[in-house]
This record gives structure tokens, sequence and C-alpha cells, in this order.
């Protein structure tokens, strides 16, 4: 079956973009959206980083996936399977094929910010997978989940977030997606949440501080991004990587500090950045989970019965990362 054209909100989202990126400058601490990471430059490090040795996540979710899609298919029997942010969709593939064989699936709809890395994406699964439909959406997760409703589905839907991404957002951020994802779901529709879970600090540190600065060259890209973006001047180089953990908060925080006192412009938001040495810029962080604390987060949102019909941990054998699957009530 053919792609579809895929659809795009671009007038109002190139202003409220840049209305929060003046917000995230301007207030303290400066702190960055994630999707400033993602243009392509940014989508092909982050490919890069999921091979590197430090990073354990991405192959341990593969591998707990590949084990457990049939399983999947089989509880959820989703006709209908999301993917938010779901970048080169690679680990999806074979939770597809699982989909396919179990026979009930209709269509694959993959929403991603990064429109050339999410359409190279639905060409290969239009290839690999005639018999479903592929419908990629190229959309904000924070922004766009009501277009999730303008996709029709004949049975449960599933929404795959995977990745660890959900402990990218900020723990009022997570609470509000969590629930303006239940708003756009059915009672009986699944959400499948990939989580890294707490273990001890050195492997957490090396995970985001690896040898080869890869990860160090894709947080600084965020910059590179946003000058490109409006017209700016920030001076790259002034700034150090500085990833660390935050105990209390739980999170690895991914910040650039500034070495030399510094001025910016972005010409095109009009807006000019000072900053004092020593400054920095929050430019990403990493939460980490243990499924039971993930589960009552889902269940206030309005996932997951108590009983054990509703609520799914699929795990490593070591528990590195786990999925965790819930119905929505
Ligand atoms: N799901 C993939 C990719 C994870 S990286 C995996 O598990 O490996 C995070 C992905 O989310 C990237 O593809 C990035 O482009 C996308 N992304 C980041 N912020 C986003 C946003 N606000 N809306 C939609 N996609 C976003
Ligand atoms: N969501 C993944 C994680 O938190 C991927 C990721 C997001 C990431 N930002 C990152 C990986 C920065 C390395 C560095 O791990």
């Amino acid at each position: 079956m053919a792609t579809h054209r895929p659809s795009t909100d671009r007038t109002s989202e190139l202003d409220s973009v840049g209305i929060e990126l003046r917000q995230a400058l301007t207030r303290r601490p400066r702190t960055l959206p994630p999707r400033w990471l993602y243009d392509d430059r940014g989508s092909e490090l982050f490919s890069q980083i999921t091979s590197v040795p430090e990073y354990y996540q991405t192959e341990t979710e593969r591998q707990i996936l590949a084990s457990h899609s049939a399983a999947i298919a089989e509880i959820t029997e989703a006709t209908t399977v999301v993917e938010l942010g779901s970048g080169t969709s690679d680990k999806t593939r074979t939770m597809l094929d699982a989909f396919v064989t179990h026979g009930l699936i209709e269509r694959f709809v993959p929403l991603d910010v990064s429109e050339a890395t999410l359409l190279d994406a639905a060409d290969m699964l239009v290839e690999r997978h005639p018999s479903i439909e592929i419908h990629p959406v190229v959309g904000d997760f924070t922004r766009h989940l009501h277009r999730l409703t303008e996709v029709p589905s004949n049975g449960p839907r599933l929404v795959l977030f995977l990745g660890g991404t959900i402990g990218n957002f900020y723990v009022e951020e997570r609470r509000a997606f969590l629930g303006a994802l239940a708003d756009v779901l059915a009672p009986g529709d699944w959400v499948l949440l990939g989580i890294d879970q707490l273990k001890p600090i050195d492997r957490l540190i090396a995970a985001y501080d690896d040898d080869q600065g890869i990860t160090e060259a894709f947080i600084r890209n965020a910059l590179v991004h946003i000058n490109a973006t409006y017209d700016g001047d920030i001076d790259v180089g002034n700034f150090e990587y500085v990833p660390f953990w935050d105990g209390r908060q739980e999170r690895i925080d991914m910040r650039l500090r500034a070495c030399e006192p510094m001025t910016a412009r972005l010409d095109a938001l009009d807006l000019d950045v000072d900053m004092a040495a020593g400054e920095e810029i929050r430019v990403e962080i990493s939460s980490k989970f243990t499924p039971s604390s993930i589960l009552s987060e889902l269940e206030e949102a309005g996932f997951g019965e108590q009983d054990a019909t509703g609520r799914h941990v699929f795990a490593d054998p070591s528990d590195d990362f786990a999925v965790v699957l819930a119905r929505k009530r």
C-alpha cells in the first residue's frame, strides 16, 4: 500500500516553537526543549550513539522487544500501532514483523519532528510491510497528539514510546504528556513505554559521556541547530560539555557551560543572549525509573487496572531496561 503524504501543521508551529525557545533561553536556568537536538545532523549523531559501547539502552531494548513482541501483539490485539518519536523505527521493524504474523495489524503511524529521518524510515517500512498502511506524521508529540484522533482505527490502538524518551521530559511535562495521551486514547487502547532503569552511577554517567565524544557532539549540535534556524551567532566552541548525575531527581543532567563571557544574537528571533563565564544551558535530562514508579505514574494518568490484566512489564535479565505495557481504563 502507498505511503500517505506526510501531514504537517507548519504555520502556527514556527511561531510557537520560536516563542518557546525565546522563553527557554531567557528563564533561569536556561533549559532547551529536546527537539533542538534532532536536526538531520543530530539524528545522525543519535544513531551513532545507539552503537557506542557505553550506551547499552538501544540493544537491550531491542532484545526485550524481540523476545516479547508476539506476546504484546496477542495481549493488545492492536489494529493500529502508533510510534511517537519514532526516529529510524529501527527496533519497531521486528515488532511489526510479529504483529503482521499475528494477523490483526492494519496500519502503522510513526510520528517525529525530524522529517528526513521519518520519511526514510517510512519508505523502508512500506517496502518491508506491503500488507499494512504506513502513515507518517511530521509532528511534535508535545503539541500534536490530537492529530492521532484523525487516524481511523477499527480496533485497539497501541502507542509506542520507546528508547527511554519519556525520561527526557521534566516531571511536570511527563505528567502533562501522559495526561494528554490518555485524553486522545479510548478505553481499551494501549501504551508501551521503554524506560531506562536505575542502576549504579558509573554506568549511567559513562552512557552519556562516551570516550569517542559522540554524545558531547550531539549535545553541542543543539546550539548549531538553533544558530542555523534563527540566523544566530552563538559561539559553540565557547561551551564545555558537563554531564552529571542528579541523585535527588534520579536523572542524568546534560549541560553546556560558557567558558568565557559571551554575547550572542539570534537575529530571526530578535533575541540577544548574554552569558557570564560559568553560566550554563541545560540541554537535556534523562530520568531513570523503576517499573513500579512508572506504573504508578501511568495509573495516575488513567492507564492500567490494578489487577494484572491491564499492565505488563518486560525486562532484560539484568534489569537494565524495561518496557511497560498499560491499557487505558
Ligand atoms: N524511538 C527511537 C528514537 C529515540 S531518540 C529509539 O528508540 O531509538 C528521540 C526521537 O524523538 C528522535 O527521533 C527525535 O527526532 C524525536 N523527538 C524529539 N523531540 C520530539 C518532539 N517534541 N516531537 C516529536 N518527536 C520528537
Ligand atoms: N532517550 C534517550 C536517553 O535518554 C536518548 C537520548 C536523549 C540521549 N538525549 C540524549 C542519549 C543525550 C544521549 C545523550 O538516553
